[in-house]
């Protein structure tokens, strides 16, 4: 698949079908990942996968909670807070492994750089005919002392990027793009 294929036509994919992904496919993903630059190519980075399903369905529960818990009131929408108090709705859509990248440091850069290797690992998942969605609805949780205990990483490490990986069921439209706001400085035009 050539590049512009990709980033034209990746989308965040929102249904899976039950095959796993394999640790060679998962192994292949962060190794595109890794590619990505970093401040200093300082390479921060270091990557949890989840692929038990009983995992996977817990941490949905504990970020649902996690967010109606924490987020303050009337911040949240009305269909959100709906959403979040539905018991059978699954964050990670049923996929069957995540990728959360996450900063060994927690300088500056932690989230660009962390951000540009998801980009990367999104874009290779779509070329290996694979789907990605990156999970926000995690992020809090994850990165709070009780989700760092559970995932066995230490006070130091920093979630930033949860990407859901698995294979499609079936095709996802895409979604508009806003034109491009630009500002041509200093040029006349
Ligand atoms: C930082 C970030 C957080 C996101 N969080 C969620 C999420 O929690 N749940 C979800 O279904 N999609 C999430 N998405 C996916 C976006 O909704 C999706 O990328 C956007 O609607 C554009 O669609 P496309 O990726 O198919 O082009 C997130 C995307 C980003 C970049």
């Amino acid at each position: 698949m050539d590049l512009k294929d990709a980033i034209y036509n990746r989308r965040a994919v929102r249904a899976y079908t039950r095959e796993a992904v394999g640790e060679s496919a998962l192994r292949d993903l962060i190794d595109a990942a890794i590619q990505a630059p970093s401040a200093m190519n300082a390479q921060p980075w270091v990557f949890c996968v989840v692929r038990d399903a009983t995992m996977l369905a817990d941490i949905s529960r504990r970020a649902k909670e996690h967010m109606l818990a924490n987020t303050p009131a009337g911040l949240l929408s009305h269909h959100l807070d709906l959403t979040l108090h539905d018991p059978t709705f699954d964050i990670f859509y049923g996929a069957p492994a995540l990728v959360l990248i996450c900063s060994t440091t927690d300088n500056a850069w932690a989230v660009e750089n962390c951000a540009l290797a998801a980009g990367n690992l999104m874009l290779a998942a779509h070329a290996a005919g694979l789907g990605t969605c990156w999970i926000g609805f995690a992020q809090s949780w994850l990165r709070s002392t009780e989700g760092k205990a559970f995932l066995r990483v230490p006070l130091t490490i920093q979630p930033v990027a949860p990407i859901i990986v698995g294979h499609p069921a079936g095709s996802t439209p895409a979604v508009p793009r806003k034109a491009a706001e630009i500002r041509w400085l200093g040029v006349e035009h």
